[in-house]
């Protein structure tokens, strides 16, 4: 039998093993690493995973990430100088990822830290209320002198006194976004971000407002430092880039005459009902990418998988293209199952599997022949249905066109025991794959 990067055995179904939690293959990994650390954010997946996958690489690579959250893959590539072209629906990760891959000049890191001192000591003495964003039950995310000082550092960023270097103020952006959330009253225990209880050591302590300001305008620095002394670690040394688009038309994403990807390295999003934009919402009000609810849930309902906001009531209205669109033969039994537990979760899955197959659709139309795509997917449970994501995503590529596919467990996703993290690896056909496209 055929073993995988992790020394798993390669199977067309996924195997039921007793594989650990291996958090190394997790966003967690990525923390100390540079720009790869500079935020927490829920989407990332594992650096260390990427750079296996990249070994396999040449020098006359091209990357696709179809699904770039926040920046991993491109990032992975561009450090070790591989050629990537990533996608993603949300702005504020698009910008993200874009800093990220930036290749600054020497005297960057000297002015952030600079202008960041500059901004701090202003902000430990507001004169005024500066602006604060529309978030929500805003009071509930920080206590009143935090979000005044937090407010401050921010105006500050906005308004330089006189014209920055080039990305200055972006990479102050950064070091804002960590503080921000540093000073929040939320949690990351678990799989999504939660607003602490009282008593978990970060409720509202009660603090005066000189020491709040000074708390944070202090953070601020040393976030500041610690995201210029990044900079030098493992830089970019190739041209990536992210677009903003939607990889269910990925011919219409990605720039025209570049389209002839030789591998694909990407994390789709999950049918788990975690929405990115639930999650990222603090970052996207404070820098702007957001400023209503409505917007949030609109954003959400493009984004494949989102149910945040209005993208539930919306998919109460959509409707299915009809029994056999997605070609696993327990689909219709599975969709069944769930529905009976509730109609709208049915229709929710239903709808994340026909947007998964218009991109593997759209895949084909961008890739070079022969080229090799790896899928890090996880499975779900609804009630007591297993949802077996993986052997859907092997059934559509197959369907597409795609062949050697084979899946991977790489790790258990949780205690619950059904639940694990798996590669979905298919190649391209070698002759050019258009041809019925
Ligand atoms: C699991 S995350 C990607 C994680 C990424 N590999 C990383 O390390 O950060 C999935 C991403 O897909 C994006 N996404 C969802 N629907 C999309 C679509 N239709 N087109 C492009 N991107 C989409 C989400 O915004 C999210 O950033």
């Amino acid at each position: 039998m055929n073993t995988g990067l992790f020394g798993q055995p390669l199977t067309n179904t996924s195997p039921a093993n007793g594989l650990g939690r291996r958090d190394h293959l997790t966003f967690r990994g990525n923390v100390a690493i540079g720009r790869h650390g500079w935020l927490r954010l829920t989407p990332a997946y594992s650096l260390h995973l990427v750079r296996e996958l990249l070994k396999q690489s040449g020098p006359d690579e091209t990357v696709l990430e179809p699904f770039s959250g926040t920046g991993t893959t491109p990032l992975a590539c561009a450090s070790l100088g591989i050629r990537c072209d990533a996608v993603d629906i949300n702005p504020f990760l698009v910008w993200l990822g874009n800093l990220k891959l930036t290749r600054f000049d020497n005297g960057t890191a000297r002015a952030v830290k600079s202008a960041a001192g500059r901004i701090a000591e202003k902000a430990r003495n507001p004169r005024t209320a500066a602006w604060k964003p529309d978030l929500h039950q805003i009071e509930k995310w920080w206590d009143a002198p935090t979000l005044h000082t937090l407010a401050a550092l921010c105006d500050g960023i906005r308004k330089p006194p006189r014209e920055r270097a080039a990305g200055v103020s972006d990479l102050l952006s950064v070091a804002f976004c960590r503080v921000m959330i540093q000073s929040a009253n939320v949690s990351f225990g678990h799989q999504s971000m939660s607003f602490k209880k009282n008593g978990e050591g970060g409720g509202l302590v009660p603090e005066t407002p000189a020491h709040a300001a000074e708390r944070i305008a202090a953070a601020f620095v040393t976030a500041a430092n610690e995201v210029a002394d990044s900079l030098d670690v493992e830089p970019p040394t190739a041209d990536c880039r992210v677009v903003l688009g939607d990889s269910r038309d990925l011919s219409a994403a990605l720039p025209a005459g570049k389209q002839r990807y030789t591998a694909v390295i990407t994390s789709p999003p999950y049918p788990n009902r975690m929405s990115y934009i639930r999650e990222l919402r603090p970052y996207m009000y404070w820098l702007g990418y957001l400023s209503d609810g409505r917007a949030a849930g609109e954003l959400d309902w493009k984004a494949i998988g989102g149910t945040w906001g209005c993208a539930t009531s919306l998919l109460n209205s959509w409707k299915p293209s009809g029994p056999g669109e997605i070609p696993f033969p327990e689909f219709n039994r599975i969709i069944r199952e769930i529905s009976a537990g509730h109609m709208l979760l049915g229709r929710y899955v239903h709808k994340y599997f026909e947007d998964i197959k218009a991109h593997i659709v759209s895949l084909r139309k961008v890739l070079a022949p022969g080229a090799r795509c790896h899928y890090i997917v996880g499975n779900s449970k609804f009630y007591d249905t297993v949802l077996p994501v993986e052997d859907i995503y092997t059934a559509l590529f197959e369907d597409a066109g795609f062949v050697d596919v084979r899946v991977e467990t790489i790790r258990k996703r949780t205690s619950k025991k059904e639940l694990y993290e798996f590669i979905v690896h298919a190649r391209a056909l070698s002759r050019d794959c258009r041809v019925n496209g």
